[in-house]
């Protein structure tokens, strides 16, 4: 019998599953950047619906056990989809396939025919077709409601924007509404990370995210934005044209692959090979590993042909999707709130290798904290050579067991980050050696010690000056989310320190030609003349530092490498205060009331302020002319306390702008349109929110009507709003 105690017991670990769940949802649909490998999120879903299954009272609407992975970006407008999107259930070995084999002989009598495709490790995207010509293409979302990226179509050679019917083929329906996975091959997205290497940023985790990061990117507004540039004969504008090069090629590279059907009007096909096959016949790309089988032994040997050579094949899979064939079948079947009965995917272990561990070092972080890594020979494993991966810290050294020479299991988590996972013992032969865990950084030598009492993590104390932590904070201060410093990638950041060129990252902006004239990565030999000039990337960097210069205020702040503040902390706090003078001056009360910074921030904020060597960083840079003030309008905050949404797609201001205008007239501008909306912006193409300001009776303004609303205000902008039907 279940205690009181128990229940308490069970309700908090189903909460800890939820939380956990969500916010690894959130950082991979959100951010594009996973926090947990996709193995361990399976872990968790699984272990909450198995929770769930025990304590059937505990299911609620929100649990993402009832619910489609996804949060939804802002930057692109929402766009429903024509039917519902849904996930997948997963199995993970043959005694959950065939279980899922005998509900199907339960709920139809027999195992129907199946299809047997591959699962792609990319993401789902939903094309509407009208009159056989592409209408819209958009991210699944929540499921219901996607983002419109319609936009980059242009650079897609993957997605047809026109659909043909073949002469023995059937026709066209009107409206046709198809699903399938963006993605990239294995070799593209090599190159692409690669490329990401040279230019000094972070490459990414897995194709999957790369490909959502390049369809989630607004490639007509950075071509946009390069004519405007070429327009002004700016100084950005190679920067501009390379970038936007680079993100048109990324499209270009996308592939596509067709994997369901959503709504079809005039298409009735009887099914899904029928479906696949019309698909095609119509132009669009379907896989040509799919395979219509008749019994369960084919699929197990389905299964199996792909376990051998998924890393031969062009791309990322995670497993073999197998699905009903006959549509009637699939109806009778129906589905879950979040998954079909008449599919499953069939979900591969991660590969495992081994490979031999050839050291223990470690690396200081940017904020200090000290981690251990593994030195292995190289190996390759999921598709890529892999030879290093993270431990942590020292207690998890100790947890694997791992000695320096030891054979080890090494794994790449669901395609993502690689992992030791433990010793192999038995080929032990004595010479393995325990790691130690340094008792002084590595860098600076200075004693090594925890933060608080308690702590897992040491960290190195000396943050002004430790050349590793110095090197980590340059390096960050030139990425993109910061100051976006071209050439200031991780190999310059070394350069300039260890040839003398800086001590801290005060100097940064007034390093000269002169400076990097000393250093030889900076420079390159003139052997006809034998003279030393400035390379073509440091005249490239001189360039790039002097237009961060005038970045705006929230960059500065996120290149401060104060501990929280990041980029929308930043963006609120610059928003809010306007310049460093004024930020310096809030005090906490005032710094915490502000949009998403909490107490915890705003104490961080102002215990970074207190430290005399930081000061010095903002001081010398505001001397070499770094701006520290956002440039405002000196309009009167005339809009304060409204609340405002913008939609559509608005001809005399991108949205940004808009949202900026507004803003500097102190009005809040939302996502998302409710009662206390003040009101709704509607561009061209309006989606969803126009219909919900109407029938929440907030007014409508269209463009001329926003100018009205930031020159002359509220009450002005209410006479010329289209008012609500019937009031
Ligand atoms: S069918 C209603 N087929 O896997 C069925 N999905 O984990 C919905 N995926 O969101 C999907 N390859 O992004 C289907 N051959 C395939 C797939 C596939 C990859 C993705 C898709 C889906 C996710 C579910």
């Amino acid at each position: 019998m279940s205690t009181a105690a128990d229940d308490a017991e069970v309700r908090a670990r189903w909460q800890e599953l939820v939380d956990a769940i969500d916010a690894a949802r959130v950082a991979y649909y959100g951010h594009d950047a996973p926090t947990i490998s996709d193995a361990e999120y399976d872990v968790l879903f699984a272990e909450l619906t198995a929770l769930e299954a025990e304590h059937p009272t505990l299911v609620t609407g929100d649990s993402p056990t009832q619910t489609v992975g996804g949060e939804r970006a802002e930057m692109f407008e929402p766009v429903e989809h024509l039917e519902r999107m849904l996930s997948l259930d997963n199995v993970f070995d043959t005694d959950e396939l065939q279980a899922w084999f005998d509900r199907l002989a339960r709920e139809l009598g027999a195992v129907p025919e199946l299809v047997c495709e591959l699962k792609i490790d990319g993401l789902a995207v939903d094309a509407v077709y009208r009159e056989g010509r592409l209408a819209s293409l958009a991210t699944r979302g929540d499921g219901r409601i996607g983002e419109d990226v319609t936009a980059n179509v242009a650079w897609m050679t993957c997605v047809p924007v026109a659909l043909h019917t073949h002469p023995d083929g059937p026709p066209l329906p009107e409206v046709l509404e198809v699903r399938g996975e963006v993605f990239f091959n294995l070799d593209d997205f090599a190159e692409i990370n690669d490329h990401m290497l040279d230019l000094g940023r972070t490459p990414y985790a897995n194709p999957r995210n790369a490909a959502a990061g390049t369809l989630r990117q607004r490639v007509d507004r950075r071509v946009a934005e390069l004519d405007a540039a070429r327009a002004a004969g700016s100084t950005r504008v190679s920067r501009l044209q390379a970038e936007a090069d680079r993100a048109k090629d990324l499209l270009r590279r996308l592939r596509l692959v067709v994997h369901g059907l959503g709504r079809a009007d005039g298409f009735a096909p009887t099914t899904l090979s029928d479906a696949y096959a019309a698909i095609e016949s119509w132009g669009l790309p379907t896989a040509a590993t799919t395979r219509l089988v008749d019994d369960q032994v084919a699929v197990r040997d389905y299964i199996e042909s792909f376990a051998e050579t998924r890393t031969g094949i062009a791309h990322d899979i995670d497993g073999v999707v197998v699905k009903v064939d006959s549509l009637a079948l699939q109806g009778r079947l129906g589905a879950t709130s979040r998954a079909p009965r008449w599919a499953i995917a069939y979900k591969y272990p991660p590969e495992v290798v081994r490979t031999r561990l050839l050291d223990i070092r470690v690396n200081v972080g940017r904020t200090g904290r000290v981690t251990p890594y593994g030195v292995m020979a190289p190996v390759k494993v999921s598709g890529t050579t892999v030879e290093m991966a993270t431990l942590h810290n020292a207690s998890e050294v100790k947890r694997k067991g791992v000695l320096i020479g030891d054979m080890v299991f090494l794994r790449k988590a669901g395609e993502i980050i690689p992992e030791i996972l433990g010793p192999v013992v038995e080929v032990r032969d004595g010479s393995e050696r325990a790691f130690v865990m340094p008792t002084h950084c590595p860098s600076c030598g200075t004693e090594l010690r925890p933060e608080k009492e308690g702590d897992v993590d040491i960290r190195c104390p000396n943050a002004r000056s430790c050349p590793a932590q110095l090197r980590e904070r340059l390096f960050h201060i030139g990425s993109r989310s910061a100051l976006d410093i071209e050439g200031l990638g991780w190999k310059a950041a070394g350069a300039l320190l260890d040839d003398g060129l800086l001590t801290s990252e005060a100097g940064l902006f007034d390093l000269t030609a002169e400076d990097l004239l000393r250093s030889p990565f900076f420079t390159a030999a003139d052997s006809t003349a034998g003279d030393v000039r400035l390379s073509e990337n440091a005249r490239k960097f001189l360039a790039s530092l002097a237009a961060a210069k005038d970045r705006d205020l929230w960059r500065v702040l996120v290149a401060l490498s104060i501990r929280h503040v990041g980029p929308t902390a930043a963006r609120e706090l610059a928003r809010v205060f306007g310049s460093m003078v004024e930020l310096r001056a809030a005090d906490v009360e005032q710094l915490s009331a502000v949009e998403g910074v909490g107490a915890v921030i705003a104490a961080a904020f102002q215990e970074w302020f207190e430290v005399d060597w930081h000061v010095e960083i903002v001081d010398s840079w505001a001397a070499a002319g770094v701006r520290m003030a956002d440039q405002r309008s000196s309009a009167p905050r005339h809009l304060e306390g409204l609340s405002v949404v913008v939609t559509g797609t608005l001809a005399g201001f991108t949205r940004d702008q808009a949202t900026a205008a507004l803003q500097d007239a102190g009005a809040k501008v939302t996502g998302s349109v409710s009662k206390r909306t003040g009101f709704v912006v509607v561009g061209e193409n309006p989606g969803s929110k126009f219909d919900k300001a109407i029938s929440l009776g907030v007014p409508v303004l269209d463009e001329a009507g926003l100018q009205v609303l930031l020159e002359s205000g509220a009450e002005a902008a209410r006479e010329v709003a289209q008012a609500p039907s019937g009031q």
